[in-house]
């Protein structure tokens, strides 16, 4: 069986267009020669241009023979050709991507300085420009840095968010570079790539915590990060996205809308409410399928005695909703002990899901992990497998198989 990922050789979202690097000096100008390869791959003409910074880090070489082009460096280099370089860099371009952005060139680029070749090129472009800010937290948290990136962002330039976690410099928070891929998505959907272009996508998300008494509940170790992988995938894809989560351990992606909600019985509401408008709902969240059968109003007390709760099940959500129209995609997720085609078929038709994405729990997979391993089905049986694979990746796989549906196809063209 195949999965339907975009393999290298078809994944042409960039097929002919021109896209222009700066490189700034930070360290993770190493991360911008995959991300040349990738661009490269995804059939983009690519130009580098390197401050003197970023040559300390990763030599010209690198670039050009992964862009096979010649790096552009100097602002004052000896002409042969009669135009400008910093013009017709900024006239060839169709989008120019910094990556990594420095604080000294987001703060160089919010002034409109223009003292090298690539900041000249900032100054006099005419095309989208993306910054993907890379730098020690103090310095992406720094209240500079914080006003300059918002003079870009009002200026009209787009900032592709840096990630959390363990950075080069040892410390720990945000400031990290937007993984390659990533910058290559949101290249590739600034040209509209979008297959999902006006089609209402509502994805639920997170745990949710069913009230023992006032200061103790029943949760589960779900934290949102396939549901919010799923969600920011459907946006950049072009859709028009709900997201309704529960409590969940990372920050939802930017969406249209996004709701918080705490028990099964409040998810259960607030799905029957948006489900009418949604095109696809994707049920991705850990809905607890107990709930105790009573709350106590007061906080239970420690005794001798062995106490016992009583649990009652939850409204099961999917089953519950009114699904007779038949234009409507509706993926459910299964987590399971073990792997078995049957029983996640009997699943998908219990609920009445047009997809069922089954994983198991695992040391890398399941909750809480950044990465899974699942199988897609669908009414006739297996569509799609992955190996492990980021949340991320995850969301690709099962986007990937919802832009075939027909009746998305059918009503993404009718919408466009
Ligand atoms: C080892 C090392 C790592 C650096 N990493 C970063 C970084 O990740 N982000 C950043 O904004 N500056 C970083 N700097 C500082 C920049 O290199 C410095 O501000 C430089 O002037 C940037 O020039 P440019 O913006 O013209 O490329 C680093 C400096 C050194 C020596």
């Amino acid at each position: 069986m195949s999965t339907p990922r975009r393999k290298a050789k078809d994944k042409e979202g960039l097929f002919g267009k021109r896209v222009l690097l700066i490189v700034t000096g930070g360290i993770a100008a190493y991360k911008s020669a995959l991300l040349t390869r990738l661009l490269v791959r995804s059939g983009a003409e690519v130009r580098v241009v390197m401050t003197e910074a970023a040559k300390r880090f990763v030599t010209p070489l690198t670039f050009e023979v992964l862009s096979g082009n010649p790096v552009a460096d100097d602002l004052f280099a000896p002409h042969t050709e009669p135009e400008i370089e910093h013009i017709e860099l900024s006239v060839w371009a169709e989008r120019i991507v910094v990556a990594p952005a420095t604080a000294d060139f987001i703060a160089k680029s919010a002034l409109g300085i223009a003292d090298d070749l690539a900041s000249t090129t900032i100054v006099s472009s005419r095309c989208p420009v993306y910054f993907a800010p890379a730098m020690n937290q103090a310095m992406w948290r720094s209240p500079t840095t914080k006003r300059n990136i918002e003079t870009l962002k009002r200026d009209g330039r787009f900032v592709i968010e840096p990630g959390s976690g363990d950075l080069a410099c040892g410390e720990e928070g945000p400031g990290r570079m937007a993984e390659p891929g990533e910058i290559v998505d949101v290249i590739e959907s600034s040209f509209g790539r979008g297959e999902l272009q006006g089609i209402r996508v509502l994805v639920t998300g997170g745990r949710t915590e069913e009230e023992i008494d006032p200061v103790r509940y029943i949760s589960n170790r779900s934290s949102g990060k396939t549901a919010f992988a799923i969600a920011a995938e459907a946006k950049r894809r072009g859709a028009v996205v709900e997201l309704i989560h529960g409590p969940v351990d990372v920050p939802p992606p930017d969406v249209d809308a996004a709701r918080e909600v705490r028990s099964a019985a409040q998810m259960a509401r607030a799905v029957k409410r948006a489900f009418p408008k949604a095109d696809i709902l994707i049920m991705a969240a850990a809905v607890a399928d107990f709930t105790p059968e009573r709350k106590s109003r007061g906080k239970m007390k420690r005794g001798e005695e062995v106490v016992s709760i009583r649990l009652k099940p939850t409204t099961d959500i999917l089953a519950s909703l009114n699904k007779s129209d038949k234009t409507k995609v509706v993926v459910g997720f299964a987590l399971e002990d073990e792997e078995s085609d049957r029983k996640a078929m009997e699943k998908l038709k219990t609920k009445g899901c047009d997809y069922l994405v089954f994983n198991r729990i695992g040391p890398d997979t399941g909750f809480s992990t950044d990465t899974n391993s699942v199988v897609i089905y669908g009414r006739r049986g297996r569509i799609a497998s992955t190996p492990i694979v980021s949340k991320r990746e995850i969301a690709s796989v099962i986007l990937d198989v919802l832009v075939k549906d027909k009746r998305i196809r059918q009503k993404s063209n009718e919408r466009k």
